[in-house]
């Protein structure tokens, strides 16, 4: 008998969980519960979609080295930021396994820009591509690509704010006329690291891309249906404007650049990809652990006033299950 179950699916969505644990409260008696039991977490992962919630983590802020135990129930590398080249700053001081999103000192990442108009006309917030912007993959530029990340909320905005959007690619893949899962079976996106001046915007501009890429800065091709490991459930894999390689891409084989062919097919998935009735919209509070399922969702983050608020968030980023098309593949994204 499991002390965890799981309250499907998460409000407003069709996918994603709650989870339950019949324990103590806090971080510390949940992790260990946890790896008392290493294959339930990770099995209410994926019985939930790919999304799993769990409140009331906020001693993990003062513990750091508890999300990194929990990280590792769900694969076997978690990333070591300080080993792969991350920007010193922005890497949790005494847990490099941890890489620190905010608009503070000293990491100074600003929120996303402001959908424009900032709200659909019927008053909501803005969830669909292109109206939303910033959807992605984690890391969907390396090959292969991570399989779960963890984000725990230290220091949120107030809700209505810097919420995180998730968006189901099982069910948006399923959701797709027969003709198109046919004409999409095959086919590889171009992914690209927003670094290497690939962005649709920098493409758009006639900025000069980075020249010469090394090898392990270079653009990779994914799935854009890609297979499930663990649940075998095909889902569609691609992120938009600023994580594709929109100079040869961003679909291998298609016409590139903004106004090919590829770009009409990609913008068209993703606009189908992030319909309302495939999201979930976490609005967050403090000690919120969500982790999420690379290889079928895609997620973005929303603005936020960071002119007047403070925003603290970790994350952790698990790989080693990329699944059978990248079966004994050296990391594309290690020096060699
Ligand atoms: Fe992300």
């Amino acid at each position: 008998m499991s002390r965890f179950d799981c309250q499907q699916p998460l409000p407003g969505a069709g996918f994603g969980g709650r989870l339950r644990f019949d324990g103590l409260p806090g971080a510390g008696a949940l992790v260990a519960a946890a790896e008392a039991e290493p294959e339930a977490l990770p099995r209410l992962l994926a019985e939930a979609g790919g999304l799993l919630l769990i409140p009331g983590m906020g001693d993990m802020a003062g513990e750091a080295g508890l999300l990194l135990r929990l990280s590792r129930l769900f694969g076997p590398e978690v990333e070591n930021y300080r080993e792969t080249g991350m920007a010193p700053n922005m890497i949790h001081p005494e847990v490099p396994e941890i890489f620190v999103v905010s608009n503070i000192p000293p990491v100074h990442r600003a929120p996303p820009a402001r959908p424009e108009p900032p709200l659909t006309e019927d008053g909501r917030l803005p969830v669909q591509f292109p109206h939303r912007r910033g959807w992605h993959t984690d890391q969907s530029y390396r090959r292969p690509p991570p399989d779960i990340s963890l984000f725990l909320a230290v220091v949120p905005v107030p809700q209505g704010q810097g919420q995180t959007l998730f968006a189901d690619g099982t069910a948006a893949y399923a959701a797709l006329p027969p003709a198109m899962q046919a004409r999409i079976e095959g086919l590889e996106g171009l992914h690209a690291s927003s670094s290497i001046g690939r962005r649709r915007e920098a493409v758009l501009a006639g900025t000069p891309p980075q020249a010469p890429l090394a090898p392990h800065q270079r653009p990779q091709r994914q799935p854009l249906v890609r297979r499930h490991p663990v649940t075998g459930r095909p889902a569609l894999f691609l992120c938009e404007y600023g994580q594709m390689d929109w100079l040869e891409g961003p679909i291998a084989g298609l016409e590139p650049g903004p106004h090919g062919e590829g770009a009409r097919l990609l913008e068209a998935l993703m606009a189908h990809l992030t319909q309302p009735r495939f999201v979930y919209v976490h609005e967050w509070t403090a000690g919120d652990l969500v982790i999420w399922d690379n290889r079928c969702l895609v997620h973005a983050a929303t603005w936020f006033d960071a002119e007047r608020l403070e925003r603290v968030m970790w994350r952790t980023t698990v790989s080693g299950n990329p699944g059978e098309a990248y079966a004994g593949e050296a990391k594309s994204w290690l020096a060699a």
